[in-house]
């Protein structure tokens, strides 16, 4: 059992996730890692190369393989989050595909809609639904310490974009969960938070990256770069900690001034 504070990190392989356990674990965190990537002969990529970086800054990693799509999973996810350390203090949903193709609105499929909402929305909602219940009896063990959830959604829960449909609706759909879990578990003093990326260099964005280069170029995004894995992971570190302890159901946008409307 661990002294420090637990995180468990979904989509947490690579990219953003992977960011976010780095940094948290860099600030004194343990991390359970939940990612369908995770091959122990692998330290090059997914779960496994990031215990590796984790236990870099003398900070446990407990991986675990699972899909968060598939609500059978879940169950697995926190017993193995419980047996290994006891508690879970900070749950960040940020698994998330994105379309397989972009396809415009009027030709969007049925399996690619189920597939995105299945991972994105309907993951997220019954993993934090189970962890939640953990973390209210948690509560009642634990009164000094106050667990919390941040949910990672996308500029996508506000912006348009026709060839992606089903991927705005699913972020739009969880900023809706984030803000309800925010509202139901406040009494416990179990703090949700929602963290906006903007467009972050990852292996989800590479398909698009000249697209995305040339528009950043003619200043589609104030601060004129790409986002990095560590901006986002920064923004949730100082959730995690408890630095915003009386904002629950504060979203946080991470996407250098994107949010602004200019003329
Ligand atoms: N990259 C961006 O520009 C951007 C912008 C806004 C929001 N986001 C969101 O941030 C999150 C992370 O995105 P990223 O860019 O790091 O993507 P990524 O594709 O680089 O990484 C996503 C990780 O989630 C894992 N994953 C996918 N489906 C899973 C499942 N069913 N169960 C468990 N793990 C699963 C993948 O294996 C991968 O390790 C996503 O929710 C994404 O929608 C990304």
């Amino acid at each position: 059992m661990s002294d420090f504070n637990i995180a468990l990190v979904t989509g947490a392989g690579q990219g953003i996730g992977r960011g976010i356990c780095l940094r948290l674990a860099e600030k004194g965190f343990d991390i359970v890692g939940v990612d369908i990537l995770a091959d122990p002969e692998n330290k090059n990529k997914g779960l496994f190369e990031v215990k590796q970086k984790v236990e870099g800054f003398n900070r446990e990693f407990l991986p675990v393989q699972a899909d968060v799509s598939s609500l059978d999973d879940h169950q697995k996810i926190l017993d193995m989050a419980i047996d290994r350390f006891g508690r879970i203090d900070v749950l960040v949903n940020n698994a998330g595909v994105a379309p397989e193709k972009r396809t415009d609105i009027l030709e969007t499929t049925p399996a690619s809609y189920d597939r995105v909402l299945a991972i994105n929305t309907r993951g997220a909602f019954f993993l934090t639904q189970r962890i939640a219940k953990h973390m209210i009896h948690q509560v009642g063990e634990d009164a000094e310490k106050k667990p919390c959830i941040i949910f990672i959604s996308s500029i996508s829960a506000y912006v348009s974009s026709p060839s992606r449909p089903e991927y705005c609706i699913s972020k739009a759909a969880l900023s809706m969960a984030a803000k309800i879990f925010a509202d139901r578990l406040a009494e416990f003093g179990i703090n949700v938070y929602e963290v906006r990326p903007g467009i972050i260099q990852t292996d989800m964005t590479a398909p698009v990256k000249e697209t995305y280069d040339k528009l950043i170029a003619e200043g589609l995004i104030p601060q004129k770069r790409w986002g990095d894995p560590a901006d986002v992971a920064n923004a949730v570190v100082s959730l995690a900690r408890g630095d915003f302890a009386y904002s629950t159901g504060l979203v946080v946008e991470v996407s250098g001034g994107m949010n602004i409307q200019h003329l």
